[in-house]
C-alpha cells in the first residue's frame, strides 16, 4: 500500500529519505512527504508534495547544504490514499497539534473516529481527515501525560488502537530517537554498522543498498531506536521480545530498469531468465537423462500433504489466477480435490476447513492483508498452510507452516506479470512432486512433463521476439473501450489475466470469459467495434474454441488469437494472430499469457498512461 522509510545515524538524512521514496514508491504514489530533524537542526521540519515523489524532491533540494548536513533522523511516507482525498494536507507525515511529534503510517485505525472525538473533548483539533492524524494526537496525548516517555506513549496508544498499522513515530525534543511498531503491515529495520545507524522501510528494498543486516518487526512489537545502542523490542503487553537479526538478499540491480523504459517492460522480459531462476535446484536432470523433483518443503511435510484430501488454495487478483491454473494442475496430476477461493470471501465466509486440508497461499508480494487474514484462519483450523510467495521474509512467507518462494526476484511494476509465470512454474512443480509421492502420475507423464517445463525458458524467449508485433497490432487497439478475453482450460485462467492486466494499465474495460460462457450473455456485447482476444492453441479444447470463435466472427467481432505456431485454420478466422509454440496442455499459460502482458502494455504507452504506476493501484495491498 504506502510506502516508509526512516533513517537516524550521522548521515545527510534527506537524500537517504528521497532514494529510498523512489525505491518505494510503487506501492503508492498520490502524495508524498518527510519528517526531518537532527541534534545540530531546530526542531521537526515537514515536507509535503501531491502527487510523485519528484514533486517532492524538489522542494527538499531548496534546503541549504548546512540545512541538509544538519537533518540526520528523518521519517518518510508515499501515500495510497485511503482516508481522505490525495493532499498535501491529507500527505503524511502528520505532526501532533503541538508540533512535538511527527508520524508516518501504512495501514488503517478502524475506530478513528471514536477515537477522534475523545481527542476532541481533550481539545485536540485536526487538520486533515486521515486516521494517521488522529494517531498521532492519540500517541500525542499519552506523551504529555507520561512525562514524555515516547515508546510507552507509542504503547499507550497502541493499545487503544484497532486496526493495522506500520508506524514511525519522531520526537521534537530527541532527534536521537526513533520508535516504530506494526500490526499486520510489515515493517523491517536495517543495522548499520556497530548499530550506529538504522534505516527503516515498509519492506528490505530501501535498506539493502546499506545493510544486509535487518530486523522484521512482528505483530504488536514496537522497537525503541537509538544510534550506537541496539534496538530494544517490547511487545504491546509490554513484556520485551527477542531481537532476530535476519540477513537479507536482495539483487540491487533488480531495482533499476536495466535500459527497458518501463518496469514493466523489464519484467516481461525477465521471465525465460526467472522461470530458469525458479527451477533451478528444484527440476534437476539425473545423469541417466531423467529428471526428478526437490522441493525441501515438500521432504518436511510429506506426511501431511499426501494426507491430504482437500486443498484450499486463498489469494487475491493475478496470483487468484495463478491459482486457477494450479487447481487444474493439482486435480489433473494428483487427483485431489482443490477449491480457489479469493481471499478477501474466504476470510469472512465461515468456510469448511478439515484439519487434514491444506491451504495454498499465493501471493507475489506476501504481504496481502486479507491472505494474511485467510491463512490466520486457517491455522485457527489447523490446516497445514503452504505459501507460494515472491517477498522473501515477507509476512505471509512467515506466517506459513512451509511453502515455496518463487524466486523471480522484485517485481516493481505495478502489473504483475512475472510472478504470475513464477507461480505457475512452482504450482507445477508442486503438483509434479505432489502426484508423483502420491503415485498418481505415472512415470513416462512425468518425465515428459519435465523434459517439456525446463523448454518453456527458450520457447519462452521465441514469444517475446514478437514483440515488435504485438506492439504494430495494439495500435489497432487503442480506440477500443471494451474488450472480450475468451479461453478454455488452462486458458480460461489466462483470459482473466489478460483482462485484468489491459484493465489495470490501459483503463480499458475488459472481461475474461470461459469461451463456450459467451453464449449465455456476453454475445450480446459483440459487434464490429468490440476485440475479442481468442486464446486458441492447440489443445484438447482447439475445435471448441474454434466454434465459439466462429459465433464471434458471425457478429462481425474483431478477433485477436493467440495460436500454435504454424496454426493455419484461426489465420483464416483472425484478424490478427500471435504464434506460440507447441507445449503441453498444462503448460501452455507459461506461453499464452506473454502476448496479453506484451499487449496490455503497448496499449496502454500508446495511449501515454503511467504503465508502472496505473492510477489507484497499489502494489502491495496491505489493507483489507
Ligand atoms: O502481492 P499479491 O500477489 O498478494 O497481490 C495480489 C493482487 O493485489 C495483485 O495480483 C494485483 O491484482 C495486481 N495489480 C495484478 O497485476
Amino acid at each position: 500500500m504506502c510506502g516508509i522509510v526512516g533513517y537516524i545515524g550521522k548521515q545527510s538524512v534527506s537524500p537517504i529519505l528521497i532514494k529510498g521514496l523512489h525505491q518505494l514508491e510503487y506501492r503508492g504514489y498520490d502524495s508524498a512527504g518527510v519528517a526531518l530533524s537532527g541534534e545540530a537542526a531546530e526542531g521537526i521540519r515537514v515536507y509535503k508534495a501531491k502527487g510523485k515523489v519528484a514533486n517532492l524532491e524538489a522542494k527538499v533540494e531548496t534546503l541549504s547544504p548546512e540545512a541538509q548536513t544538519a537533518f540526520t533522523t528523518g521519517i518518510g511516507h508515499t501515500r495510497w490514499a485511503t482516508h481522505g482525498e490525495p493532499s498535501e494536507t491529507n500527505a503524511h507525515p502528520h505532526l501532533s497539534m503541538n508540533g512535538e511529534l511527527a508520524l508516518v503510517h501504512n495501514g488503517i485505525i478502524e475506530n478513528y473516529q471514536l477515537l477522534k472525538e475523545q481527542l476532541v473533548g481533550y481539545g485536540y483539533t485536526f487538520k486533515s481527515q486521515t486516521d494517521t492524524e488522529v494517531l498521532v494526537q492519540l500517541i500525542d496525548y499519552f506523551y504529555q501525560k507520561n512525562g514524555k516517555q515516547l515508546t510507552k506513549a507509542v504503547n499507550q496508544a497502541l493499545n487503544k488502537v484497532i486496526g493495522a498499522y506500520a508506524i514511525v513515530v519522531m520526537e521534537r525534543e530527541n532527534p536521537n530517537h526513533l520508535v516504530a511498531a506494526r500490526k499486520a503491515s510489515p515493517l523491517v529495520i536495517g543495522i548499520g554498522e556497530q548499530n550506529a545507524e538504522f534505516f527503516i522501510g515498509s519492506d528490505a528494498t530501501p535498506l539493502v543498498e546499506y545493510t544486509h543486516k535487518v530486523i522484521y518487526l512482528e505483530d504488536e512489537q514496537i522497537a525503541d531506536i537509538r544510534p550506537s545502542e541496539a534496538v530494544e523490542i517490547i511487545n504491546l503487553d509490554e513484556s520485551s521480545a527477542n531481537v532476530n537479526i535476519k540477513d537479507v538478499d536482495i539483487d540491487i540491480s533488480a531495482l533499476s530498469k536495466g535500459g527497458f523504459p518501463h518496469f514493466m517492460l523489464k519484467e516481461i522480459f525477465e521471465q525465460p531468465h526467472c522461470i530458469e531462476n525458479s527451477m533451478r535446484g528444484r527440476v534437476i536432470r539425473r545423469e541417466d537423462g531423467l529428471y526428478e523433483i526437490k522441493l525441501s518443503a515438500l521432504a518436511h511435510f510429506k506426511a501431511k500433504l499426501i494426507r491430504a484430501r482437500h486443498v484450499i488454495i486463498v489469494a487475491c487478483g493475478t496470483s487468484w489466477h495463478a491459482g486457477l491454473i494450479g487447481k487444474q494442475l493439482i486435480e489433473e496430476m494428483c487427483r485431489i480435490r482443490v477449491e480457489v477461493e479469493y481471499a478477501s470471501e474466504f476470510r469472512y465466509r465461515n468456510p469448511v476447513i478439515e484439519k487434514d486440508d491444506v491451504v495454498i497461499a499465493i501471493s507475489q508480494s506476501g504481504e496481502t492483508a486479507d491472505t494474511l487474514a485467510a491463512i490466520q484462519l486457517a491455522k485457527e483450523q489447523g490446516a497445514l498452510v503452504f505459501g507460494i510467495v515472491n517477498g522473501v521474509g515477507s509476512s505471509i512467507a512467515r506466517a506459513a507452516d512451509t511453502g515455496i518462494y518463487i524466486h523471480v526476484g522484485p517485481e516493481i511494476g505495478g502489473a504483475s506479470t512475472k510472478a504470475f509465470t513464477g507461480q505457475i512454474t512452482v504450482l507445477t512443480m508442486l503438483s509434479l512432486a505432489l502426484a508423483n509421492a502420491l503415485g498418481t502420475i505415472s512415470e513416462e507423464q512425468f518425465q515428459e512433463i519435465c523434459r517439456e517445463l525446463v523448454e518453456i525458458p527458450a520457447k519462452m524467449e521465441v514469444v517475446l521476439k514478437q514483440n515488435d508485433t504485438v506492439e504494430r497490432l495494439s495500435n489497432r487497439f487503442t480506440y477500443a473501450r471494451n474488450f472480450l478475453y475468451l479461453g478454455r482450460g488452462y486458458n480460461y485462467p489466462v483470459a482473466l489475466e489478460g483482462a485484468l492486466k489491459l484493465k489495470e494499465i490501459s483503463y480499458i474495460h475488459a472481461e475474461g470469459y470461459p469461451a463456450a460462457e459467451m453464449k449465455h450473455g456476453p454475445i450480446a456485447l459483440v459487434d464490429k467495434e468490440m476485440p475479442i482476444v481468442c486464446l486458441a492453441t492447440r489443445d484438447q479444447l482447439y475445435h471448441k474454441v474454434i466454434s465459439n470463435m466462429q459465433e464471434v466472427q458471425s457478429r462481425n467481432g474483431r478477433i485477436l488469437a493467440i495460436v500454435t505456431e504454424g496454426d493455419e485454420q484461426v489465420k483464416r478466422m483472425a484478424q490478427e494472430v500471435v504464434e506460440v509454440p507447441a507445449t503441453l496442455n498444462c503448460l501452455t499459460p507459461l506461453l499464452s499469457v506473454l502476448p496479453m502482458q506484451l499487449l496490455a502494455y503497448h496499449v496502454a504507452v500508446k495511449k501515454g498512461l503511467n504503465v508502472d504506476m496505473p492510477r489507484n493501484l497499489a502494489k502491495s495491498v496491505t489493507v483489507e
